[in-house]
C-alpha cells in the first residue's frame, strides 16, 4: 500500500511556521492584508473564498473579501482592481476565478499590481517564474513541490509526467518541476498512447478535471501520485482524478481528495502574502 501524503498536516505545519512569521512583523508594526474580489455566485468560488479567509485568520493575516455582484461589468472590476493597486495598506490581491463569461480574464490579470499578484497570475510573474527569478509561484503547483520536499521524496533525475496543460497548474507545474531537475513531460487530451507515457513516470500529476481518470493501470509500480482534482463521484461524492482505491495500490506515495493537494494550495497562498512583504521591502 501507498504511503499516503496527508496535505493537511503538512499544511498545517507551513501555517504554524508562517504565524510566527506574521507574529514577529506585527512587533515590527507590520500588518499583511490580503484583499479577495469574488464575482458572482459560483458555489465553488464560495467555498474555496471562505477556506481562503480562514486560513488568513489562523496565521494573523487580515483578509477582506470584496463580494461584486455577477452583473458587474469589467470596467467596473478593472476599476475596483485599480484602486487596490493603489492603496498601501494592500499586500495581495486575488481576484477569484472563473470570472462571468462578460468579463475578459486576461484582462483582469494584467490589470493586478504584479507585486502584490499573490495567485502568480500576471504575465509578468508568469515570465519571472519561466526564468526562474523569486517572484510568486502559483499556488496549486508550488505546493505540490513543497509537499514532496516536505515527504522527503527526491524530484532530481525523476521522470515526472504531468497530465492537464492549464495556465493555473499544468504549465507551471512542470516549470517547477524542471527547476527541481526532473526531466518532464506534458500530457493533455491530444497525447497518443497516455497510459504508455503515464507508465514511464516516477511521479504523475494528475490535472485533468475528470473523476477518478488515472486507474492502475496507468501507474509504474513504485510511482509518486499527485492528485490535483476536485470532482464528484457517480454518487455526487468528492473525489480527485484518480482512482484512489486502485492506484494506492501499486503506488509508493499517494494524495488523498481531499486532504492533499487541496490544503496546500491555500497555504501557499499564504507564504506569497508574506513573500509580497519581503518583495515589497
Ligand atoms: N479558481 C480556482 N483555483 C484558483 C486559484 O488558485 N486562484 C484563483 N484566483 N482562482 C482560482
Amino acid at each position: 500500500m501507498a504511503k499516503i501524503i496527508d496535505g493537511k498536516q503538512i499544511s498545517l505545519d507551513i501555517k504554524n511556521e508562517l504565524k510566527e512569521k506574521v507574529a514577529k512583523y506585527k512587533e515590527q508594526g507590520i500588518e499583511i492584508t490580503l484583499v479577495v474580489v469574488k464575482v458572482g455566485n459560483d458555489p465553488a468560488s464560495a467555498v474555496y473564498v471562505r477556506n481562503k479567509e480562514k486560513a488568513c485568520e489562523y496565521v494573523g493575516i487580515n483578509s477582506k473579501t470584496l463580494a461584486l455582484p455577477e452583473e458587474t461589468t469589467e470596467e467596473e472590476l478593472l476599476n475596483v482592481v485599480k484602486e487596490l493597486n493603489e492603496d498601501k495598506n494592500v499586500n495581495g490581491i486575488l481576484v477569484q476565478l472563473p470570472l462571468p463569461k462578460h468579463i475578459d480574464e486576461s484582462k483582469v490579470l494584467l490589470t493586478i499590481d504584479s507585486t502584490k499578484d499573490v495567485d502568480g497570475f500576471h504575465p509578468v510573474n508568469v515570465g519571472k517564474m519561466v526564468i526562474g527569478e523569486d517572484t510568486f509561484l502559483p499556488c496549486t503547483p508550488a505546493g505540490i513541490i513543497e509537499m514532496i520536499k516536505r515527504t522527503d521524496i527526491d524530484i532530481e533525475g525523476k521522470e515526472c509526467v504531468v497530465i492537464g496543460r492549464s495556465n493555473i497548474v499544468g504549465k507551471p507545474m512542470a516549470m517547477l518541476m524542471l527547476k527541481e531537475n526532473a526531466t518532464v513531460t506534458i500530457a493533455h487530451s491530444r497525447t497518443k498512447d497516455l497510459k504508455e507515457v503515464t507508465k514511464r513516470a516516477d511521479i504523475i500529476v494528475a490535472a485533468i478535471g475528470k473523476a477518478k481518470f488515472v486507474t492502475a493501470d496507468y501507474v509504474k509500480e513504485g510511482a509518486v501520485v499527485i492528485d490535483v482534482g476536485m470532482d464528484r463521484d457517480e454518487n455526487g461524492k468528492l473525489c480527485g482524478d484518480v482512482d484512489f482505491e486502485s492506484v494506492s495500490k501499486v503506488a509508493s506515495a499517494i494524495t488523498p481528495v481531499p486532504g492533499g493537494v487541496g490544503p496546500m494550495t491555500v497555504t501557499m497562498l499564504l507564504v506569497n502574502c508574506l513573500r509580497s512583504v519581503e518583495l515589497n521591502k
